[in-house]
């Protein structure tokens, strides 16, 4: 049985993932796509991508609760069905940013929901602790349903509730500049209060790296804690609150941030024993991550434009041209896969989606910048970048007005254009991007349709277009105290209890994505398809029934599910059938099943059932 299962999900996934013949072999569309023309392609994947993993409607978020964010629908190999506070909230801050450009009230409606989930989490005991100390708030990861997940795992991580308190402070001053001021105060400062008292609590204590695997101080863990408290305490005043903690803390953050430095490049871990170069992706992803449009190219705050991050990104990058087989004998100055750090060992050590957008996505932030401030100057520091990608580059300020300032920004984004082709180069031709890209023939590994993934796509294409994501004050909050101090202020937390969404004005979706989910349990060659009385489901032809996806099918939880757009309000028979390998078809037992397509503001909606 257990093998029967895997060839099954082996052939859903062959079906769905459409490698071709050669599995190394660029899928046709990409390759004739242009970097313009696959960039727009791909961001309606990305968006549905990251959409499709949110519950409870998520085309892939079967047994995810509202407002829930899995890391991937992967449960197997591995098994990555679960929502973790750092992937989350990184994932709906590009979210948040989407929506204040868009104002899609259907994003809105998910943006809420992972409020309201949030304020839930933040109360659930786990294996970290509770949230009357604040311990309990660094727990990574929970249960699809919003309980604990009590297994092993590297706990704490510190990061969480800082990116949370980002995340959705950024939705909090959309709400005050749009006159919602009682949802910022009542709903949304009390789930950023927990989190702010946190980071001023603990932030100087060890924790786990955003890799989970390093018990010590972390760059990344750091830089979005300094983020977090600057911004918070700014929020706070917005509301007519305060965040002592935050202004007595911060400035020691920013002290500690600079002990990463070691001269030449970013230590990504610290206060630990790991014996590996230090060299991770971690640093860039820190960068992207506290990016401040308003603020300069300041080394203190590592600005995605600092001599230092730039320093920082060529010795970074550098680390994995000797270790990837896809990166061999591309030359200096060209753009490599990227992956999480050298001397990674996790499905053997290969390059990632996001480490690789991240690459691009520091450069493109950092010719934001530089035009902004209308020159460059090469340092020392960054001299070996520019060099790079531009040989004749030498030290000293370069107007926006001098031809070696336009000779400057055009390699970097060509350079940084660079980095979006080898992802465009590795991604198969249905968009998906998994976590993984294997280092040696440039095909998908590891977790499907990682959220995190799809969502650094969406995050590179705003960085690379100017639009921009609000600033947090990093020009205001870049003095270095001469002397750093261990520090901590102790917090008080209390459960956040509102979540009273006031009535936002929004459309009723005119067309619903339906996902059909029903657990049915076949053997090799059996699938499984929905039929009923409309013609989006076949008119109850069985010839035109909608094939359902078995990819995510275990013993445990046979699922077989399928999403069809349907008119609002529609009512709809329906029964699912089997097909055998010999097209015989058997049909479940009566009655008919009936539904009613909801008419509401929400855009997606899912059903379950279980085979009769
Ligand atoms: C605490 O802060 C001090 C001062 O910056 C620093 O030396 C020490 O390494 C920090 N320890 C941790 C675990 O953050
Ligand atoms: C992490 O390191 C700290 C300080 O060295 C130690 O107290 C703690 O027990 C370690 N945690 C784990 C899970 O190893
Ligand atoms: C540089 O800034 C100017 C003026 O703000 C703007 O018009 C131009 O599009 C910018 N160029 C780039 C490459 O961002
Ligand atoms: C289910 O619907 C079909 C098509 O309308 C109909 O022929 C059949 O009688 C229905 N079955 C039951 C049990 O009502």
């Amino acid at each position: 049985m257990a093998f029967r299962i895997t060839l099954s999900y082996f052939l859903a996934f062959c079906l769905l993932h459409d490698f071709g013949s050669a599995i190394p072999t660029v899928p046709s569309i990409a390759k004739r796509a242009t970097l313009e023309e696959w960039i727009v392609g791909q961001g309606p994947v990305a968006f549905s991508g990251v959409l499709a993993n949110i519950g409870s409607t998520g085309a892939k978020s079967y047994g995810a609760s509202q407002g829930i964010v899995l890391a991937s629908p992967s449960k197997s190999n591995p098994d990555y069905f679960y929502t973790w506070t750092r992937d989350s909230a990184l994932v709906f801050k590009a979210l948040v940013d989407q929506f204040i450009t868009s104002e899609d009230t259907n994003l809105q409606i998910e943006i809420n929901d992972y409020i309201s989930a949030q304020a839930k989490l933040q109360t659930v005991s786990n294996p970290s602790g509770e949230l009357s100390n604040g311990a309990g708030l660094a727990e990574p990861k929970y249960m699809p349903d919003g309980t604990a997940f009590t297994g092993d795992w590297g706990r704490p991580q510190r990061d969480g509730p800082a990116l949370r308190a980002t995340a959705l402070i950024a939705y909090g001053r959309w709400l005050l500049a749009n006159n919602y001021d009682s949802a910022a105060r009542d709903i949304v400062w009390p789930i950023v209060r927990n989190d702010l008292a946190y980071v001023a609590q603990y932030w100087n204590q060890t924790g786990f790296d955003l890799w989970e695997e390093v018990n010590g101080s972390s760059f990344f863990t750091t830089a979005v804690q300094h983020r977090a408290l600057v911004e918070g305490s700014a929020f706070a005043g917005s509301i007519g609150q305060s965040c002592a903690s935050c202004n007595s803390q911060a400035p020691q953050i920013l002290c500690f941030l600079q002990t990463y430095w070691n001269g030449q490049y970013i230590v990504s871990n610290i206060n630990t024993n790991i014996g590996r170069s230090g060299k991770d992706v971690n640093s860039v992803l820190a960068s992207i991550h506290t990016f401040d449009p308003e603020a300069g190219c300041d080394d203190a705050t590592f600005q995605p434009c600092s001599p230092r991050m730039l320093a920082n990104h060529k010795v970074l990058t550098d680390s994995f041209r000797p270790v990837y087989g896809i990166n061999n004998g591309i030359p200096q100055g060209s753009a490599v896969a990227v992956g999480r750090y050298p001397e990674d060992v996790y499905f053997n050590g290969n390059p990632w989606y996001l480490a690789t957008l991240a690459a691009a996505e520091q450069l493109y932030s950092a010719l934001y910048q530089f035009n902004k401030t209308g020159s460059i100057t090469i340092t020392s520091t960054s001299l070996p970048f520019w060099q790079s990608i531009y040989p004749s580059a030498a030290s000293g300020n370069f107007p926006s007005s001098s031809p070696t300032f336009a000779s400057l920004t055009s390699s970097l984004k060509t350079y940084a254009d660079g980095y979006v082709a080898i992802v465009q180069k590795y991604t198969p031709s249905n968009g998906g991007l998994a976590e993984q890209f294997d280092k040696s023939n440039g095909s998908p590994l590891s977790a499907v349709d990682l959220t995190w993934s799809y969502a650094s796509f969406l995050t590179m294409v705003s960085a690379r277009n100017n639009i921009l994501p609000a600033s947090w004050g990093a020009d205001s909050a870049n003095q270095v105290p001469p002397v750093c101090a261990s520090s901590s202020a102790t917090g008080t937390y209390a459960a956040s209890t509102n979540t009273n969404w006031p009535n936002f004005d929004c459309n009723t979706a005119a067309s619903v994505q339906v996902t059909f989910n029903v657990l049915a349990s076949t053997v090799v060659g059996q699938n499984i398809f929905v039929v009923g009385s409309i013609a989006e489901l076949g008119s109850w032809d069985t010839s035109k029934a909608i094939p359902l996806d078995a990819s995510r099918y275990t013993d445990g939880v046979p699922l077989w599910y399928g999403s069809v757009n349907l008119a609002a309000g529609a009512q709809v028979q329906y029964k699912y059938i089997r097909k055998e390998a010999d097209g015989r078809v058997s049909w479940e037992n009566d009655p008919n099943r009936s539904y009613t397509v909801p008419t509401s503001c929400r855009s997606s909606a899912s059903i379950g059932d279980t085979w009769r």
